[in-house]
């Protein structure tokens, strides 16, 4: 059976490759492309420049081909952007004609064909669950109504960690808590709801399912699907183990949805009636289902981006955040110093404080810059032919903007491979993480840029404030620093080993 498909493959193969030659003639004469390497028939430069194209990788071939090149990978073209002013040319000027999702054999089904808002191509069906998704996630608002539970949350991470004897001596693993923790606020945001713990058995297996979702996404194995579709019969076992994966997400998303449904029937107060109480997110968006405005699965793949967009992000982030803070103690300690000075002492960090912190604020964007969580940001596609720095751009072709490199390039940056975030109270101090400077774009810029930026910085700033007041983060004896090795995705970037940490508790 395998056999009959092998030779059916390779029959296939022989007939793509006489086509694929054909069309990249007549492609040559039309248009006029980005350099980049010479591709040969069928598959490309992908058997030249191989399947881990992470920031790094493509850093190097920037440095060869130019600030815009492409890839042929198989029959896909991959434009790689890696200049300022061309990632503002992608992002905001042609932000338009750039501005939807590639599609992708494993993320079309993790985003129900593209149902979802994440990976919806640009257009009517992406602004509309844009909009929904905005009022009860994304505006300004959700800062106030849940800055409380969030300082909660850190306060009773602190609380464990001071209790822990582990915690103090030999050290802890950091990163299942911090996922407990993110897990918690995003769960109250959406479903009013919590988990009482890493054991608790919905957070057992929902962690569990989120995992194994954003490792069978990121991963580099199926790129071949993608890359040449004849291959694909061969990735059908994948394919089935990502198609159950996502079945038992949307289960565990139902269940959620029907409990809160539940809760809502019960209730006498409906939503809006009462704008001055906080109600759960999930309300507002089962309204619009209500309204017709959207429809069931709409409904399911809104929590699915909330989960991934949401919780994953913070996570590493913060887990990148710890290990620097751990091996450059002398930025631990002027961090220490600023909480110290400008908290009264004994106060714990809330919300309001950190608009007075600056330097709190620059370890942030430090951690954001060196180690930053979607070094590609989420790819970007052209649905008709475009035009970009006087080059063609065929339709469909996947951009990346290396936004990892715009803000590592030594020609842009005072030695960029050091974590030093007074760079950002001195000679970088004009740029913001909301995009003012194309250098430094961690959360993208313009119409796809990241909606959840509003809760990831209160909660970034909330959660390390606190970790820093209470404890002396530190390398855990008998080790010399904190391995910092990176594990890159699809296009996300964590770090390679999870860790052990000491946290000595400080008396404030
Ligand atoms: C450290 C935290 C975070 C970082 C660094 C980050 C970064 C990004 C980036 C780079 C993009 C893609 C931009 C582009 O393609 O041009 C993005 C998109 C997105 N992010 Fe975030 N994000 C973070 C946290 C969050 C949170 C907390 C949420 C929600 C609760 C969220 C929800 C989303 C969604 C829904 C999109 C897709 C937007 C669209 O396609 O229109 N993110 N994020």
């Amino acid at each position: 059976m395998d056999l009959l498909l092998l030779e059916k493959a390779l029959l296939a193969l022989f007939f793509a490759a006489t086509v694929a030659v054909a069309i990249s003639r007549l492609r040559r004469k039309r248009f006029k492309l980005p350099p980049g390497p010479i591709p040969v028939p069928v598959f490309g430069n992908w058997l030249q420049v191989g399947d881990n194209l992470n920031h790094r990788v493509l850093a190097k071939l920037a440095k060869k081909y130019g600030d815009i090149f492409v890839l042929r990978m198989g029959q896909q073209n991959l434009v790689i952007v890696s200049s300022p002013e061309l990632a503002k040319e992608v992002l905001k000027t042609q932000g338009v004609e750039f501005g939807s999702r590639t599609r992708s054999v494993v993320f079309d089904i993790f985003s129900g064909d593209g149902q979802d808002m994440t990976f919806a191509a640009y257009g009517d069906h992406w602004r509309k669950m844009r909009r929904i998704m905005t009022v009860p996630f994304f505006t300004s608002k959700v800062v106030p109504q849940y800055s409380r539970s969030w300082e909660e949350e850190a306060a009773s991470m602190v609380e464990e960690f001071r209790k822990n004897p582990q915690a103090s001596t030999n050290g802890i693993g950091v990163r299942i808590r911090l996922q407990l923790l993110m897990h918690n606020n995003i769960y109250r945001i959406m479903f009013d709801k919590t988990f009482e713990g890493e054991n608790d058995p919905l957070f057992v297996n929902l962690h569990d399912l989120n995992i194994k979702r954003a490792v069978l996404a990121h991963s580099l194995a199926y790129n071949y699907g993608d890359f040449i579709p004849i291959f694909r019969p061969f990735l059908r076992g994948y394919l089935n183990i990502c198609k159950e994966t996502n079945e038992k997400r949307l289960q565990v998303f139902d269940f959620f949805i029907q409990e809160r449904k539940n809760v809502i029937a019960s209730s006498t107060i409906k939503r809006r009636d009462n704008q001055g109480l906080r109600f759960p997110g999930i309300d507002h968006i089962l309204e619009a289902q209500e309204k017709g405005e959207i429809n069931e699965e709409n409904v399911r793949y809104i929590v699915e981006n909330v989960n991934i967009g949401g919780i994953d992000t913070v996570t590493r982030s913060l887990e990148w955040a710890i290990a620097e803070l751990a091996n450059n103690p002398e930025v631990q300690k002027k961090l220490q110093l600023e909480l110290d000075t400008v908290l009264e002492r004994g106060l714990q960090i809330t919300e309001p404080d950190t608009h007075k912190l600056p330097y709190l604020l620059a370890v942030i964007k430090e951690t954001l810059r060196l180690r930053m969580a979607l070094p590609l940001l989420v790819p970007h596609m052209n649905i008709n032919d475009a035009k970009l720095d006087g080059y063609d751009i065929p339709a469909e072709s996947r951009i990346s903007v290396n936004a990892w490199w715009l803000a590592n390039n030594p020609a842009h940056w005072k030695d960029p491979e050091q974590f030093r975030p007074d760079r950002f109270l001195e000679e970088e101090s004009h740029v913001q993480v909301n995009g003012n400077d194309f250098r430094y774009i961690p959360f993208g810029v313009g119409r796809r840029s990241c909606p959840g930026i509003v809760m990831a910085l209160p909660i970034f700033c909330i959660t390390l404030g606190r970790l820093v007041q209470n404890f002396d983060i530190l390398v855990p004896p008998g080790q010399s620093e904190i391995d910092t090795a990176e594990r890159a995705g699809q296009f996300s970037l964590h770090i390679l080993k999870p860790y052990k940490v000491v946290f000595k508790p400080r008396s404030i």
